[in-house]
């Protein structure tokens, strides 16, 4: 195994996203507690769907790169702490902006210095992903700490995941091809 290969696991450590909830919960499970109780917010719930499916791809992408480094990637499961949609929407917020401000440029600049490729792309493709995830977050709890339920928020809605890096869109027919990847529009998952 190279030097690189052997510090690939702690190097890129990748936090595997939650599964979704209706994909685990069954007919035995337990009611949800009032304040789980579905409200007006659909549309905050779609947009917490889509997110968790671009974070899906980037993880994948990122273990497909430490494989091919010959490392094996770790998920560290950390507990969810549910709070009101208001609070969720900024808890998902601040974990973007640390993704934006300091995580993806930092790995980034190691990929970069050590000329691999591979981990360029899929660190670049997350990154342009998280920074359309931390503008709808924004939007979206500006929206919502103004009452404004009337607005997408409170509404299920779709947005569209490119299924190769992530790049989520809120726009059906914004690009012709993913601006991130080149991948073919059709081919880009509607999440609601
Ligand atoms: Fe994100
Ligand atoms: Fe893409």
């Amino acid at each position: 195994m190279s030097a690189i290969a052997a510090e690939t696991p702690s190097l890129f450590r990748i936090f595997w996203p939650p599964l979704r909830v209706s994909q685990t919960r069954t007919p035995s499970t337990p009611p949800l507690p009032p304040r789980l109780t579905p409200t007006a917010c659909h549309g905050a719930a779609s947009l917490f769907r889509a997110a968790a499916r671009a974070e899906q791809i980037h993880a994948a992408n990122h273990a497909r790169v430490i494989g091919i480094l010959g490392g094996q990637a770790e998920a560290e499961i950390h507990p969810v702490e549910v709070k009101s949609t208001l609070e969720n929407l900024k808890a998902a917020l601040n974990g973007e902006q640390y993704e934006i401000d300091t995580m993806y440029p930092g790995f980034l600049q190691e990929a970069t210095e050590r000329k691999n490729t591979a981990a360029i792309r899929t660190f670049h493709g997350a990154l342009e992903a998280e920074k359309t995830h931390a503008r709808l977050y924004a939007e979206a709890i500006a929206l919502l700490a103004a009452g404004k339920k009337d607005s997408w928020i409170g509404e299920a809605r779709d947005f569209y995941v490119c299924p190769i890096c992530g790049y989520t869109s809120e726009t059906e027919e914004e690009h012709e091809r993913c601006p991130v990847c080149n991948c073919p529009w059709e081919r880009f998952e509607i999440i609601r």
